[in-house]
This record gives structure tokens, C-alpha cells and sequence, in this order.
């Protein structure tokens, strides 16, 4: 994290957005803002409030990337949610909390994943150690002669070798494998998410778990005893403790859509349901404390990035107390040809480099001129004024339509390879360009 400043986090976008500098920066602030306040001491960290931030901008122009980005990229607790999804009548109210106890169990795994890489060292060990005791008939105790021992010994590091050379992974053993049955699966499926708080515990108290002996491979049985000795080395008091600190100081909500659930209430319509949204995003927004099963999760710190077209409200459509909450608003922009060309040629997952990788597969050489790609920058372009402007993901259809015939057709070794340069796109795609309704559907 302390390596992460606001300029590594911005080259770091870089590798896979193209443009939108302005909304870069600011996420790049906001994710130091929280280390810097980490380190201020004493009470006043506590008074720092974090800086939501509001991206507002056309369809697929980046704004979901960049919140994707980086949070792989911070390793904090993420969760994306949209907005409008809490609109729906008698969800309103309860289930926005649902969003904190997801991004608790998100942490909790994070966590839980890093203790187990640290005591996987050993977890190996001890793995192999009773592995070996399966495989070993149990030995005659009683007996404590000097040779016998010794030559136990031998037979087990005769054994370990076999074991560690992979001779013995189908070999079958039987182990002591806990099952437990949950119910509470049933409940999750009907979508009573408050009911989750104490229930699980319950029932894991109700419903012990019953062990059972099971026939397994070598393979499997290391499988379940790297699992069972993994719980016995972690902490599991610790790795809740750490997961709720890690959610309230660098949690991140990517809150999407949440131009759809703006505009005050009006009487009547869908816009009284928008507003109650609003009212019940806004404690958790605002700070406030989540019951989730793993304990209270305090909000105050969460990071929130809101995203939105904003086409048809305004960020001023918000109730007052979300717009003070969310103090930060970048605007992202419309996509020109020139960013086409660049969006599929510089990425590090570029579309240009997808499909040579997918096709190389095939053993099709795919090369893309610098006319061909200007081409197909501009075609979608065109496409995007003349229906409907769907930023960067016109790409993708017109990628998949251009190269669909020989997509088709690989393997054949009469492909050969392909020259994507701009009369091939214009052969391609010139039927469908002409013709304004077919392209309406087709690309
Ligand atoms: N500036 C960009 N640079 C590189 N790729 C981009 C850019 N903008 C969009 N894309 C690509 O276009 C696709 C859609 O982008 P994204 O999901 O970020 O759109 P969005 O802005 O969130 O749109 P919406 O408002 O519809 O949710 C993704 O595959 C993304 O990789
Ligand atoms: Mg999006």
C-alpha cells in the first residue's frame, strides 16, 4: 500500500483504460487518501471522512473498468452493486445492509486466503505426515525394540519418497471427513438476507457436523487434510478481527446506477420508491453500524464510487444529504475515433491482442495494418452516431462481426493468415454499414 501513490495508481489504470484522466486522479486521491489517513495519529484520524466520488458519463466509457481495475489493484474489500437494484418494494429499507455484510464476507475470504498462504509451509508438513499414517499400517506400539523402530523408519521415509515423487497419488485411503448438512442455503435462495445474522450460527450449533468414513484417493485425501489441517493453523478469531478492520478502513462500494434512484419524491410513480433508495443508502453512506454474522461493521470509513449517466437527472437531482456525501464528482468523456484506435491497439488486454492470441491458438496468423485498425475505429464510430452511442463496446460487436467468417472457419489450413488491414474491413462490414437497419441489429 505505501508503494501506491497516486501516480503508480494512475500508470497503473493506464495499462488498461484509455483517456478519462480526470476520473483517474481522483480515484487515485481518493485510495491514498485512506492510507494517508491511517497514519495520522492520535484522534484526529477518526475525524477524516472519506471522499465519495460520483463518475458521470455516457455508456461504456470506462467507469466500471476503472472502479474493476482498481480494486485489484489496492487489494481492498470490493463489491459492486447498482443502485437500482434496491428500488424494488419491500426490498427498500433492510436490504442495503445487505451490501455492507457482503463486502464483510468478501474481506473475510481475502483474509482468510492470505493466513492460509502463510501457514500452508506447514500445513504441507503435517498433511504429508498423516498421509503417511494412512498409508502405513498402524504400528504394534507394545513393541519397542530397537530394530523394529529403526526399520518403521525406514519404511516411512521409503514412503515419504514414493509420496513426494507422485507414485502414489491413486492409491486409496480411507479418512474421516466431516459432512455437514446446511439448511441455511434454502433460506439465502428465498432471499430473506437479514435472516442470515444469527441463523447460520444457529444452525451450525443445531447441526453438528457428522463425520464419516470416506474411501479417497492419495490425490483427494491430501486435498481434505491440507483443508482440515489449514483450519486447525488459523486463527479464526483473528481473521474475523482483521476482516471487519480491513472493511471499515479500506473498504470500497462501487455503487452503480445510481442516476437512476435520483430525483425527489413527486407524489407519485416510481420516483417515491428512487427517494426511499436514496434515504436508505444514505445511513450507511453517511456512517452508521452493520450487524453482519461475523460481528458490527461501522461504515464511517467505506469508500463509496457512485457511477451514472446522468442523462436524464442531475447529481442536483440527490437529496441533499447524499450530494454532501459524495463531494467529488468527475466527468468522464464520449470516446473518439482517435481513442478507439488506441482502446484497441495499447491495453494490455487489448480486443487486437485477444483475438491474434485466440486465433494463434488455431495456428491463424492474424496481423492488424494501422489502416485496418483506423478502419475499424472509424466504422465504429459511425455505427455509435448514427444509433445508439455505446462507447467502447461497439468495439466488441464490430470485432466479432469482422473476423466471424475466419473465427468460423480455423483450424482450416487454407486460412493461412490473415491481413486486417482497411480494404479487408471494408469488405467485410460495407454491406452492413450501408444498410442503416441491418447494422441496427447486426453490429
Ligand atoms: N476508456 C477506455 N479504455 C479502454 N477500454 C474501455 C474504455 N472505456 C470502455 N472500455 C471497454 O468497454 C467496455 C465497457 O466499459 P465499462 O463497463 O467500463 O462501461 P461503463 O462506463 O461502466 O458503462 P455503463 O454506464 O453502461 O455501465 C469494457 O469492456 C471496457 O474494457
Ligand atoms: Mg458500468
Amino acid at each position: 500500500m505505501n508503494a501506491l501513490t497516486p501516480t503508480v495508481i494512475v500508470s497503473e489504470l493506464d495499462r488498461y483504460i484509455i483517456g478519462q484522466d480526470q476520473a483517474k486522479r481522483a480515484v487515485a486521491i481518493a485510495i491514498r487518501n485512506r492510507w494517508r489517513r491511517q497514519q495520522i495519529p492520535g484522534e484526529l484520524r477518526n475525524e477524516v471522512a472519506p471522499k465519495n466520488i460520483i463518475m458521470i458519463g455516457p455508456t461504456g466509457v470506462g467507469k466500471t473498468e476503472i472502479a474493476r481495475r482498481l480494486a485489484g489493484l489496492v487489494k481492498a474489500p470490493f463489491v459492486k452493486v447498482e443502485a437500482s437494484k434496491y428500488t424494488e418494494v419491500g426490498y427498500v429499507g433492510r436490504d442495503v445492509e445487505s451490501i455492507i455484510r457482503e463486502l464483510t464476507e468478501i474481506s473475510i475470504n481475502m483474509v482468510r486466503a492470505e493466513h492460509a498462504a502463510e501457514v500452508e509451509a506447514k500445513a504441507v508438513e503435517a498433511a504429508e505426515e498423516r498421509l503417511l499414517d494412512l498409508l502405513i499400517p498402524a504400528a504394534d506400539w507394545s513393541d519397542d525394540d530397537t530394530d523394529r523402530t529403526e526399520q518403521r523408519r525406514r519404511t516411512r521415509e521409503k514412503m515419504r519418497r514414493k509420496l513426494r515423487d507422485g507414485a502414489l497419488e491413486d492409491r486409496p485411503v480411507e479418512l474421516k471427513v466431516e459432512e455437514r448438512l446446511v439448511p441455511v442455503q434454502i433460506f439465502g435462495a428465498m432471499g430473506m438476507e437479514q435472516m442470515d445474522v444469527d441463523l447460520q450460527n444457529m444452525f451450525d450449533k443445531i447441526m453438528p457436523g457428522q463425520s464419516r468414513d470416506r474411501k479417497l484417493t492419495v490425490a483427494e485425501a491430501r486435498h481434505v487434510l491440507m483443508g482440515q489441517e489449514c483450519e486447525k493453523l488459523i486463527d479464526r478469531q483473528k481473521v474475523t478481527e482483521e476482516a471487519i478492520e480491513r472493511v471499515e478502513n479500506s473498504g470500497i462500494v462501487f455503487l452503480d446506477e445510481l442516476d437512476k434512484v435520483a430525483g425527489r419524491e413527486s407524489g407519485h410513480g416510481p420516483d417515491v420508491s428512487r427517494e426511499g433508495v436514496q434515504r436508505d443508502l444514505l445511513p450507511i453512506v453517511e456512517g452508521c453500524g452493520v450487524a453482519t454474522k461475523h460481528g458490527m461493521v461501522h461504515t464511517d470509513h467505506v469508500l463509496f464510487i457512485a457511477a451514472g449517466a446522468f442523462h436524464v437527472s442531475k447529481p442536483s437531482d440527490l437529496i441533499p444529504e447524499m450530494q454532501g456525501r459524495f463531494p467529488i464528482r468527475v466527468e468522464l468523456q464520449a470516446l473518439t475515433r482517435d481513442d478507439f484506435v488506441r482502446i484497441l491497439t495499447e491495453p494490455d488486454n487489448a480486443l487486437t491482442k485477444q483475438y491474434q492470441a485466440m486465433l494463434a491458438t488455431e495456428n491463424v496468423k492474424t496481423k492488424f495494418t494501422k489502416t485496418g485498425i483506423r478502419e475499424i475505429a472509424e466504422m465504429a464510430a459511425l455505427v455509435n452516431e448514427r444509433s445508439e452511442n455505446i462507447g467502447a463496446r461497439r468495439l466488441h460487436t464490430v470485432m466479432e462481426k469482422l473476423l466471424e467468417d475466419v473465427s468460423f472457419r480455423a483450424p482450416d489450413p487454407s486460412i493461412g493468415s490473415v491481413l486486417v488491414d482497411a480494404k479487408y474491413v471494408q469488405e467485410k462490414l460495407k454491406d452492413i454499414i450501408a444498410d442503416e437497419d441491418l447494422s441496427k441489429y447486426i453490429l
